[in-house]
């Protein structure tokens, strides 16, 4: 009896380890302003935006991203395709997720969610 109460714990405790570790990258229904706008902010805006934006590309705001996002110039330059300036300046990559989650959200038509 005592043996299938300890069975028991373990086997749940193994479920709720494969549920925190497994695939903690959400890619469904990416919303912008809880994904997008924070990834932007922290990682590229200081560069990108007013006046003098680097390279006339401004991203302080939905309409200044969807538009990098539409030309295909955003996820070019994080993704590091040949052909565009690779994105972050001078910062190393973006996580796999979280170029994954831009694409995402471009995917699932740039809703401004
Ligand atoms: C330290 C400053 C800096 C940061 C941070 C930065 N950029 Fe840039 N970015 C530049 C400069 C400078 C250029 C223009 C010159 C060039 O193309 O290398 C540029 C160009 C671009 C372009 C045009 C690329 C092309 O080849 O058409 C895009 C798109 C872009 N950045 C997006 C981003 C995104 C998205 C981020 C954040 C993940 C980011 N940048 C972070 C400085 C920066």
């Amino acid at each position: 009896m005592l043996l299938l109460v300890i069975l028991t714990i373990t086997g749940c405790y193994k479920d709720n380890e494969e549920t925190l570790y497994g695939s903690d990258c959400n890619t469904d229904n990416v919303s912008f302003s809880a994904t997008i706008s924070p990834l932007i902010s922290n990682n590229c805006v200081s560069c990108h935006s007013g006046e003098w934006a680097s390279g006339g590309i401004r991203l302080s705001n939905y309409n200044e991203i969807s538009a990098a996002a539409n030309s295909g110039r955003l996820v070019g330059a994080i993704s590091h395709e040949a052909g565009f300036s690779a994105m972050p300046q001078g910062s190393s990559k973006l996580s796999d997720c979280s170029i994954s989650q831009v694409e995402a959200w471009i995917a699932q038509g740039l809703l401004n969610n």
